[in-house]
This record gives structure tokens, C-alpha cells and sequence, in this order.
């Protein structure tokens, strides 16, 4: 049951919204100002809080920011006068989900507040919710995945972080191996110790070992002093060795014994030092190939190939990315301030046809870049990068003749979203505009008619021949309502 808090300083309006929202299965409390809702909210657990803006003691727009600093997870929907339509704009901008003007019908609020707590669950459960894989204190990052092989590398990751076996994953760039890296570190024993991390292809061949295991002063032309290697900075902990398949084989040595001994030779020194580091490396080379060509040597592929973890391309785990994009809509709506809702249909339909070459990185990308861009509520398709339009559009003739997605669960999610938003801009067909006094039956049929008509285009980007087709109206009919209420369809483009 969802628990709302109902704050204005007005009892009257106060009680029977309380009334109200009661008749529609809520747990109703009250607050008459900022300072008394503060307190609630800190002694107890609210999914939503209606709040009015002009109150003594403490306003609205205060009390907003001290919930949203308290928990961001509440939802804020500001009550708001005609008058201070301007407040609660800025409200919004603070992070109230969004503002209603008084008078208020107990009908719209309900719907609404419905659609705000549908809205917050979505994303929730988008991100997969492992309750105890933890990625460290430094990073709010979330591991995502729902697809089976995802949920198996999570139970992967669970028994890997319990035992201290060297792991190898593997994977394409932008997979998230540094994350499962993390993952396996923050989740066993080691966890309150370091994890150190070396990106092994960025750091030049010649400071490859002075980097690894440190060097004494003067052990080469510019060792002015004494150095600590990465792997004694990490001893008790984690190092995370990525892009092991770039380096040279006499550094493959070395790292070999560092495997078998835990001991190495800091650089320009006679004395062998032992560690107790946990190793997780990580790369996108060939390894077959290359220990055939003789690049990369097989002892120390075996060595570090006891434990594998393999993560698949985003292309090979298509249920995934309606999560991701959930999760990242939420995290950026978070990072930006802002509402985002989602994709539109045609944007998640480019989305999930693309073949993501740069993985998760390129996904959170691109809808980052959209965030930026973007100034309706919605990602839209035209807010997304040429190569994702251009190479859907390759990929989903693929798509098709092979049937690979399941379209339908996309599908329903996102027009999930689609059928909200465009309820709180009015589009609900709700008897908004009717009350007792034009209470008529052919001036609600035209009310409906004219919001239908209206909604019909805008999910048909204002294309008469399209809307035409999609809701099942005439051509000319359309034409003639789109005159009668002017509609001007150009609106919707
Ligand atoms: N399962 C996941 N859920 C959510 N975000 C993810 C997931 N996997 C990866 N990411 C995100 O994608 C981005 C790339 O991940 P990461 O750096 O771990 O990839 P990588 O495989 O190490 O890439 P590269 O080979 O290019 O170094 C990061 O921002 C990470 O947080
Ligand atoms: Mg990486």
C-alpha cells in the first residue's frame, strides 16, 4: 500500500483530499506546513508527498529540497495557485516530480499520483536489483542485466568473489569488465581493502615494470626516488590488471611469476618482494589467436583462464537494453535535474534495433548526449546520434527475418510511459473541462473528440496520412475535426 503525505495549510482542501485519496486505497497522512512535514517524512517511509507552496513556518519550495536532500527517492508533486504557476515551475527544476494547479479534481489527482509511483517503480526495477552485489563506496554505478546470461555472470560474480583464484573476463570494449572487476572485489572478504587499477595498454612498455613493482632511486635515468609498484600499494586487496593482452612477452614473465610466487623484483633491485594481491585481469584480444601466433604465452593464459567470466556484446543481450536505458534515464535525470520520462516509441524502436558496437559505454552515451539536447519530456528520435538512426535502420532488416526481439515487452514498457506523460500534459480523456454547469453530452463528446484527435497526431508526429490510418478515421473526417477545433497538426511534427 503507498503511503502519502498531504501537506497545505489550508484544513479544508487539506481533509478532503485526504478523503479522497483514502477512497483510492492510500495511506493518507497530513502536515500543515514545511516544518511539520519534515518531521513525518523523518519518522516515517513516504512514497509521495502533495505539497502547496505558500505555507507559514516553512514554504514548499523549502521543504522540497530538504526531502529531496533527505531522500531522493520520495516523490514531490507541488499543489499549486494559478498565481504561482512560476514557483512551481522552479519547483520542478528542484526535483518535484510535477506541479497540479488548484482546483484540483479528486479523479486527476488520484490518476496522477498512480502514474507517478508506476513511473518510480519502473525505473527501480529496471536496474537489476542483486541485493547484496555492492561496487564500492566511490561509485553510485549499478550493475544491470536481466537477461539470463547476465543473471548468470551476477551468480558468477557471487561465488568468484568468495574464493582468490585469479579471474580473466573478457569481453568486447564498453562491456562492463571493469565493473564486474569491481564487483567481484566490493562482494568478498577483500572488500574493505584496496582495488588498484592498471590500465596496461596506456602506460608505455618501458614503465610497464617500474609501474607493476616499483624501482629503486636511481635504477634508471630519472628515478630520482624510491618507488612503491602498484602491486605492493595493493597488497591485502585487489589489483585489476586490464588490457592484459597488450603487454610485451617479457613483461608476460614476470607477470607469470607474480601469478605463481606472489613475489616480484621491484626494478633495479636485488630483493624479491611477497604480496598477498588478489589478481583480476581483464582484455578483448584474441587469446587463442594470439598464444598461435605466439604473442601472447599459454602458461600464463592458463594461469590466469581458471576462473573466466565472458561478457557478451549489448547485441547478444537485447532484453538488456530496455533496462539500461531505464537506469540510465533515472541516473541522468538525477546527474542533470531533470524529468526525462524515456524514449518515445519510435526513439526505443531505434534503440533496441541498434547494434551498439561500443556496448554499455556507447548506450550510456548516447543518452547522455540526448539528455543534453533534448528539451521535451521525452527522448526523442531526433535527439539521438546519426549512426544509431543510420545503423538501426541495417540491423532491424536483420532484425526482422530473424525475429531475435521480443518486441512486445519493449513495446508495452515504454508506451507504458507514453500513455502517462501524455496524460499529465491533459491527454487522459479525462471530463476535465465538464462540470455541472455545461454538463452536456455533445459538449463532452466534443471534448473528447477534439483531446483524441489531438493526442492521435502527436503520436503520429502530426502526419495526417499516418493518424488517419492508425486511429481509424477517414481521411477526410479527420480533416474536417482537425478544421473544427483548429488543430493545427504542424504542431506535432
Ligand atoms: N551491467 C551493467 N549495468 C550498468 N552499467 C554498466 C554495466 N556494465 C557496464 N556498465 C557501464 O558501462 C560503462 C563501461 O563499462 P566498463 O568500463 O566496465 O567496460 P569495459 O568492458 O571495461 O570497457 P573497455 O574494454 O573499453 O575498458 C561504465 O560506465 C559502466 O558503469
Ligand atoms: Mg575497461
Amino acid at each position: 500500500m503507498n503511503r502519502v503525505l498531504v501537506v497545505d495549510d489550508d484544513q479544508v482542501l487539506r481533509d478532503s483530499v485526504k478523503s479522497s485519496l483514502e477512497y483510492h486505497n492510500f495511506v493518507v497522512d497530513t502536515a500543515s506546513n514545511g516544518k511539520e512535514a519534515l518531521s513525518a517524512i523523518y519518522k516515517e517511509k513516504y512514497d509521495l508527498v502533495l505539497m502547496d507552496v505558500n505555507m507559514p513556518e516553512m514554504n514548499g519550495m523549502q521543504a522540497l529540497v530538504e526531502i529531496k536532500k533527505y531522500d531522493p527517492s520520495i516523490i514531490v508533486l507541488i499543489l499549486t495557485a494559478y498565481s504561482n504557476v512560476g514557483d512551481a515551475v522552479k519547483a520542478v527544476k528542484e526535483g518535484a516530480y510535477n506541479y497540479l494547479e488548484k482546483p484540483i479534481t479528486s479523479e486527476n489527482l488520484a490518476a496522477l499520483i498512480k502514474r507517478a509511483l508506476k513511473a518510480r517503480s519502473l525505473v527501480e526495477t529496471s536496474a537489476f536489483s542483486a541485493p547484496s552485489l555492492s561496487l564500492g563506496k566511490t561509485t553510485d554505478d549499478k550493475f544491470v542485466g536481466e537477461s539470463d546470461v547476465m543473471k548468470k555472470v551476477f551468480g558468477v560474480i557471487m561465488r568468484l568473489a568468495q574464493v582468490n583464484t585469479p579471474v580473466l573476463i573478457r569481453g568486447e570494449s564498453g562491456t562492463g569488465k571493469e565493473l564486474v572487476a569491481k564487483a567481484i572485489h566490493y562482494n568478498g572478504p577483500r572488500k574493505d581493502e584496496k582495488f588498484v587499477t592498471i590500465n596496461l595498454a596506456a602506460v608505455p612498455d618501458n614503465l610497464i615494470e617500474s609501474e607493476l613493482f616499483g624501482h629503486e632511486k636511481g635504477a634508471f635515468t630519472g628515478a630520482t626516488e624510491r618507488k612503491i609498484g602498484k602491486f605492493q600499494f595493493a597488497d591485502g586487496g585487489t589489483i585489476f590488471l586490464d588490457e592484459i593482452g597488450d603487454v610485451t612477452p617479457p613483461m608476460q614473465v614476470k607477470l607469470l611469476r607474480v601469478l605463481q610466487e606472489k613475489t616480484f623484483t621491484p626494478v633495479g633491485s636485488n630483493r624479491d618482494v611477497k604480496v598477498d594481491v588478489r589478481i583480476i585481469a581483464a582484455s578483448h584480444k584474441p587469446f587463442e589467436e594470439m598464444i598461435k601466433a605466439g604473442t601472447f604465452r599459454e602458461d600464463l593464459f592458463y594461469r590466469l583462464n581458471v576462473l573466466p567470466v565472458y561478457l557478451p556484446p549489448v547485441r547478444e543481450r537485447v532484453l538488456d537494453i530496455p533496462h539500461l536505458i531505464g537506469y540510465y534515464v533515472k541516473y541522468f535525470n538525477n546527474v542533470h535535474n531533470l524529468n526525462i520520462v524515456g524514449p518515445t516509441v519510435e526513439a526505443m524502436k531505434l534503440l533496441s534495433v541498434y547494434a551498439w558496437p561500443g556496448n554499455i559505454r556507447e548506450l550510456r552515451n548516447v543518452i547522455e548526449h540526448a539528455f543534453i539536447i533534448e528539451s521535451t519530456d521525452y527522448i526523442q528520435a531526433s535527439s539521438l546520434p546519426e549512426s544509431v538512426k543510420r545503423g538501426s535502420k541495417i540491423i532491424s532488416k536483420q532484425v526482422e527475418e530473424d525475429e531475435l526481439i521480443d518486441f512486445e515487452g519493449i513495446k508495452d514498457s515504454v508506451l507504458d510511459g507514453e500513455k502517462n506523460a501524455s496524460d499529465s500534459k491533459g491527454y487522459d480523456f479525462s471530463f476535465a473541462a465538464i462540470s455541472e454547469s455545461n454538463l452536456d453530452f455533445q459538449f463532452a463528446k466534443d471534448c473528447f473528440e477534439k483531446e483524441f484527435i489531438v493526442y492521435a497526431l502527436k503520436l503520429n508526429r502530426g502526419k495526417i496520412n499516418q493518424t488517419a490510418l492508425k486511429a481509424n478515421i477517414p481521411k477526410k473526417t479527420l480533416l474536417r475535426k482537425i478544421e473544427k477545433y483548429s488543430i493545427n497538426p504542424k504542431e506535432y511534427y
